[in-house]
């Protein structure tokens, strides 16, 4: 993609006709420039790094960032010198555009099966921006976050609200499955809020649960 229409971008990330195939076509082709579309697309850093810290401020605690795109908030944890920070991230080319610094980079979709080479109970906290959205993690990816985030761990989950009230069926199935998962003793949810963030119409959910 050499030029890339914002509009047709954002369109595109709400689209409910998305294929895994379709969106990973999108990461590839607009990976070189993705930083710089990031503050139109918005998914805000700080909302997520920020709330990190609140739950787990220990910069020896081992931390995975999901979804991690080219690394926005792996930069920033290590800017706040957290010391063990490993990403997934299924998009070769967001990966080679991307931060270096993370310790281990697993190139995978997550999906309610197990990545073989991450243990379970492995992190202290996960971390996700900007993932959710139609087409991206699907709602029984959580099944593996609450497999590879250790029993009291926390995932911190932002993201643009624009990209969940206008997939209305994606967004459904995202709170179905974390109110199945809180049911059944899996997770506790600690935080739930829409933020209205900054200036205009651009709002942030953020989203932290504990599992348990
Ligand atoms: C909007 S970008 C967000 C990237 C980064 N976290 C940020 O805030 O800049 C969404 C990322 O999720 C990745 N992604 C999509 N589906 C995924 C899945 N099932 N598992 C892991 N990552 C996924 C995409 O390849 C893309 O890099």
């Amino acid at each position: 993609m050499d030029e890339l229409d914002l509009k047709k971008a954002m369109q595109f990330l709400i689209s409910p006709k998305n294929s895994v195939q379709e969106v990973s076509s999108f990461y590839e082709s607009c990976a070189g420039i993705y930083e710089n579309l990031t503050e139109t697309l918005f998914f805000p850093v700080e909302v997520c790094v920020q709330t990190a810290i609140k739950y787990n401020s220990d910069r020896n605690c081992v931390i995975v960032d999901a979804c991690s795109g080219t690394g926005r908030v792996g930069r920033e944890l290590l800017n706040q010198n957290y010391k063990n920070v490993d990403a997934i991230e299924p998009s070769k080319s967001m990966i080679e555009n991307g931060f270096k610094g993370y310790r281990n980079i697993f190139q995978k979709f997550i999906t309610e099966e197990p990545i073989n080479e991450i243990k379970a109970n492995t992190y202290d906290l996960c971390t996700m921006l900007g993932g959710l959205a139609y087409g991206h993690f699907p709602p029984n990816g959580f099944d593996e976050i609450v497999r590879i985030v250790k029993k009291g761990g926390f995932a911190v989950i932002a993201n643009t609200y624009f990209y969940l009230e206008n997939s209305p069926e994606y967004w459904d199935g995202i709170q179905e499955k974390l109110k199945q998962l809180a049911k059944d003793g899996f997770i506790e949810e600690k935080e739930r809020q829409i933020i209205d963030y900054l200036d205009d119409d651009k709002q942030v959910l953020l989203l932290v649960f504990k599992v348990i």
